[in-house]
């Protein structure tokens, strides 16, 4: 855990405006900075980047948050991880609080131990003949060996062990996946007479191995079991390295294997990752897109391999926002991306990548397989499973486009289908979170009901030190005015830690579907001109919100009167509040 007022001492100290300049060239533009949009494809810049709230925000695609956001976005980090980057650019140390109850464990143990096994298993590599000649026989070169820091396994059962011990304790090598208990009590190597594989994670650090088999055998790869620093569903092999090698990703291909990942980097192709041996999961996808706009999935062209597309596209449709693109390369029977491009050279690979098929076309060609659409019936129920498929797709073009093939493949007009595939889901919060709205539907508050709370949010938002001036607000605590409660904290907040700026304020409900409420409120921009205006608005607001609390008060006292009797303190309540309304209706000369 970090402790949030680090987090906020960091933003405090973090210019956004830098941070993402040197990522993206910005352009300034009056109180904003401008670019082409580096999370979705463009060509007139509709991304921006407003120092004054630490925040940014792109009108074509959705994307916006603060800095850290930015870096969890762009550079594939996880959140400890921006932070700790962010932190190093500012020069301060990132503290941990160890909270009650939680276990903050720390891996560094663990890290090191795969790091020594990497280090071993290179160093066995090079004194390896039949290792070094079993990979000279798959087409590779010792330098793509190097970049890969390929190893390998000696067969012994404690070539690890014997090298590893005592510096690790075996405890230590059995939680990291490099060494088994036996029943009885004995411990050995999990790999054995085995090419090893290092898996890395963003930041280059070893987190786990795969491990093949020289020439024949059972089972031909061996992975290293689930442990504290390895997750098969989220990790990725190759992408450490494909990031490495390429400054400027944009798109990359997914392959099945390690080996398909390696061949084509041996022939140039340097964009490959492999899932390990798992089918491609939800994390996976906002992974991969989080590093790049476009994907390509390799599939055998057998029937096993047209469902396992299938599947791929099923977890893709709902993280395909506008600006991400997916398609798909059915490879001829029998080959690999290995064989292949071994086969067909680079070019050849890159000519077939080109050609991939469109998602688009991908999942209308699959219904089509899986239902008879010469049929009145058959197309009925294609399209109730093509609407169930898109209701978890996020809004925008690509959609619509789908909705409107689809309704001329149903005889339906495209309102009539798209009734079918609205997300359900609270209005007021993009379904699929931070991001995801199309170029016409900005996600601005203009489109919003300007209601008391959202602009009181809003405004508080924009200039977080007029928080100070508010005073009568304790009513909002518990009150049933949707988003007063929100509006509560965020005042309390505020009054308690007066210089946060919008985006510390921002981080306080990460991810929560209030912090998707307040980053779509953030993009509002208050009046300019008038100094006075953003506090004499907010005074307004939270007024009104006195009136509707009151109102509200009233209404259900008189109806509890009418049913039971009242205790002393209500009567008075209602004696104030019914007092308070008449001299609001009564003339406007009471008035304050
Ligand atoms: P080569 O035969 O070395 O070319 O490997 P390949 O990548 O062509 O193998 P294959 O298509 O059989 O497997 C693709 C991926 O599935 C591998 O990279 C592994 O991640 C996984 N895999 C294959 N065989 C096994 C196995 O026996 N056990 C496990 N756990 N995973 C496997
Ligand atoms: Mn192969």
């Amino acid at each position: 855990m970090i402790p949030q007022h680090f987090i906020d001492e960091l933003l405090a100290r973090t210019d956004i405006v830098e941070v993402i300049n040197a990522r993206v060239t910005l352009k300034k533009q009056g109180r904003e900075y401008a670019a082409c949009c580096p999370f979705h494809g463009e060509k007139t810049p509709s991304f921006f980047v407003t120092p004054a709230k630490q925040f940014y925000h792109c009108f074509g695609c959705g994307a916006h948050g603060t800095a850290i956001t930015f870096l969890m976005e762009h550079d594939n980090l996880s959140f400890p991880e921006a932070v700790e980057e962010l932190a190093r650019l500012a020069g301060m140390e990132v503290p941990r609080e160890h909270g009650a109850g939680e276990r903050t464990e720390d891996h560094r143990p663990l890290y090191d131990a795969l790091e020594a096994a990497a280090e071993h298993y290179a160093r066995a590599l090079r004194t390896s003949p039949e290792a070094v000649d079993y990979l000279k026989g798959r087409g590779l070169s010792g330098e793509i060996a190097r970049d890969f820091r390929l190893g390998y396994a000696p067969d012994a059962w404690d070539g690890l062990l014997s090298v590893l011990t005592p510096r690790f304790e075996e405890k230590l090598l059995i939680e990291a996946g490099l060494a088994i208990r036996k029943e009885g009590g004995q411990t050995y190597d999990r790999f054995r007479a085995r090419i090893m594989f290092p898996i890395r994670d963003t930041r280059s650090r070893v987190i786990g191995f795969g491990g093949r088999i020289l020439g024949q055998g059972e089972p031909k790869y061996l992975n290293s079991p689930e442990t504290p620093v390895f997750h098969k569903g989220q990790q990725l092999y190759g992408l450490y390295e494909a990031r490495r090698t390429n400054t400027r990703l944009d798109r990359l291909l997914v392959v099945e294997g390690y080996m398909d990942v390696i061949a084509l980097a041996q022939h140039g192709i340097t964009h490959a990752v492999a899932t390990l041996g798992t089918a491609t999961t939800r994390e996976h996808l906002e992974r991969l897109f989080r590093a790049v706009p476009r994907l390509v999935f390799c599939f055998d062209g057998d029937a096993a391999g047209r469902k396992a597309a299938w599947r791929a596209l099923e977890q893709a449709l709902p993280v395909m926002r506008d600006g991400r693109e997916a398609a798909f390369l059915f490879l001829p029977e029998g080959e690999d991306p290995d064989s292949l491009v071994r086969s067909a050279g680079a070019d050849g690979f890159a000519a077939l990548e080109r050609d991939a098929q469109a998602l688009t076309d991908a999942f209308l060609e699959g219904l089509r397989e899986r239902f008879d659409d010469t049929t009145r019936e058959g197309r009925a129920r294609l399209g109730t499973e093509a609407a169930r498929l898109l209701r978890e797709m996020p809004e925008g073009l690509l959609k619509t486009q789908l909705v409107n093939d689809l309704a001329r493949l149903c005889g339906l007009s495209p309102e009539q289908f798209s009734a079918r595939t609205a997300p359900s889901g609270r209005p007021d919060v993009p379904p699929s979170g931070y991001r995801s709205s199309a170029p016409k539907e900005r996600p601005s508050p203009r489109r919003l009901d300007i209601t008391p709370v959202r602009l009181a949010l809003s405004l508080l938002l924009a200039e977080p030190p007029l928080a100070g001036q508010v005073n009568d607000w304790a009513f909002l605590r518990g009150s049933p005015i949707p988003g007063a409660e929100l509006l509560a904290q965020v005042i309390e907040t505020l009054k308690n830690t007066p210089n946060l700026t919008t985006a510390a304020l921002l981080e306080r409900w990460r991810a929560s579907d209030e912090g998707r409420f307040l980053l779509k409120l953030a993009q509002w921009r208050p009046p300019r001109g008038d100094d006075a205006a953003p506090a004499r608005m907010l005074n307004d607001a939270i007024s009104r919100l006195r009136g509707m609390h009151d109102e509200q008060r009233a209404t259900a006292l008189l109806e509890k009167a009418a049913r039971e009797s009242l205790s002393d303190a209500e009567k008075q309540e209602l004696k104030r509040l019914l007092a308070a309304r008449n001299g609001a209706d009564g003339g406007g000369e009471s008035g304050s």
